[in-house]
C-alpha cells in the first residue's frame, strides 16, 4: 500500500490512508502552522476534535491552503461528554461554526462516555446522539459519520438501533497495544479503524526491540510504528508539530514482513 492510497468507506467515501493529528496542539500558530506544513508535506486528511480546541485554526489553515477543498478529508468530533440529542445537534452546528468550511468529511462521537467517567454506561444517551450524528450525515454537512473510543459492545449497541450504521472507529492504537479484538470486530462489520497515538505519543520512541527492526529497513521508529497501523488494516494518524517529523511519517511506502509483524506484536 503507498501513502497517496485511500481506504473505501462503507458508504464509498474515499479517505487517505494516512491521517494528521491535531491532538494537543494548541490552536492559533502553532495548530495553523503545523497543518500547512502538513498540507504541504502531502497529507490530504486532517484529524481535529471540538475537545481539542483548535478547529478554527485547523479550518483556517485548510481554506488558507490554496488547495482544493474537495481534495482533503477533514475529521472532527463531537464532544465526549455531550450525550443528549439537542446538545448533539447544537454541538455538531458549532464545529460548522468553528472550522469554516461547507462540509467536513467525517464526524465521530469522541467517546463512549465523558472523559470524567470512563468506561461509565451511556448505552442508552450513545443511541439518543448518533440519530443527531444520522441527522447530520443526511443534512449533507458531513460526508460520513462514526465512533471513537468504542468498545465490543458499544459498537454493538449503535448497530443494533441505528439507520445507518457507524462508519469509522478511531481507536488508540500502536505497537504494543494493537486492539486485536475490536479491530477484528470492525473489520467484521465494515467499520474502518484509524488509529490515533500510532507513537504511542512518543513512549515508543526509545524501545530498542523496535529500533532493531526499524534499522532493518532503513526507517525510524516513527516510520515503523506508522507502517505497523497500516499492516494491521488500519489508518495512522501521526501527529507532530516539527516540519521534518510530520514529512518522515508520511514516507512511509515499504513493506514489513509477516516475521517482523509477529516479532512486533509480541513486544
Ligand atoms: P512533536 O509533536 O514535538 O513533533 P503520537 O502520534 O503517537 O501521538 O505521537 C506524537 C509524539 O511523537 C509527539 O510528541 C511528537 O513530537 C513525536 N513525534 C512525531 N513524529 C515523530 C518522529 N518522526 N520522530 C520523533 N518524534 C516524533
Amino acid at each position: 500500500m503507498k501513502t497517496t492510497d485511500v481506504f473505501k468507506l462503507a458508504n464509498g467515501v474515499s479517505i487517505p490512508s494516512i491521517g494528521f493529528g491535531t491532538w494537543q496542539i494548541p490552536s492559533g500558530d502553532m495548530a495553523y502552522n503545523s497543518v500547512r506544513e502538513a498540507l504541504k508535506a502531502g497529507y490530504r486528511h486532517i484529524d481535529t476534535a471540538q475537545a481539542y480546541g483548535n478547529e478554527a485554526s485547523v479550518g483556517q489553515a485548510i481554506r488558507d491552503s490554496g488547495i482544493d477543498r474537495s481534495e482533503i478529508f477533514v475529521t472532527s468530533k463531537l464532544p465526549a461528554e455531550i450525550k443528549s440529542y439537542d446538545k448533539a445537534v447544537r454541538r455538531a452546528a458549532f464545529t460548522m461554526k468553528q472550522i469554516g468550511l461547507d462540509y467536513i468529511d467525517l464526524y465521530l462521537i469522541h467517546a463512549p462516555w465523558p472523559w470524567t467517567e470512563i468506561g461509565a454506561d451511556y448505552t442508552k444517551e450513545n443511541i439518543e446522539v448518533w440519530k443527531a450524528m444520522e441527522e447530520f450525515y443526511e443534512s449533507g454537512k458531513t460526508r460520513s459519520i462514526g465512533i471513537s473510543n468504542f468498545n465490543v459492545n458499544d459498537i454493538n449497541a449503535i448497530l443494533e438501533n441505528s439507520r445507518i450504521r457507524p462508519m469509522v472507529n478511531q481507536i488508540k492504537l500502536h505497537i504494543g497495544h494493537p486492539q486485536a479484538e475490536i479491530t477484528e470486530h470492525c473489520r467484521k462489520n465494515n467499520i474502518l479503524v484509524e488509529g490515533y497515538s500510532p507513537l504511542a505519543t512518543g513512549k515508543i520512541l526509545n524501545n530498542s526491540n523496535i529500533a532493531a527492526i526499524a534499522k532493518k529497513y532503513g526507517k525510524s521508529v516513527a516510520q515503523l510504528s506508522i507502517r505497523y497501523v497500516l499492516e494491521k488494516g488500519a489508518l495512522p494518524l501521526p501527529k507532530s508539530t516539527h516540519p521534518e517529523y510530520i514529512r518522515q511519517n508520511i514516507d512511509v511506502d515499504f513493506k514489513i514482513t509477516a516475521d517482523d509483524i509477529s516479532n512486533l506484536d509480541t513486544l
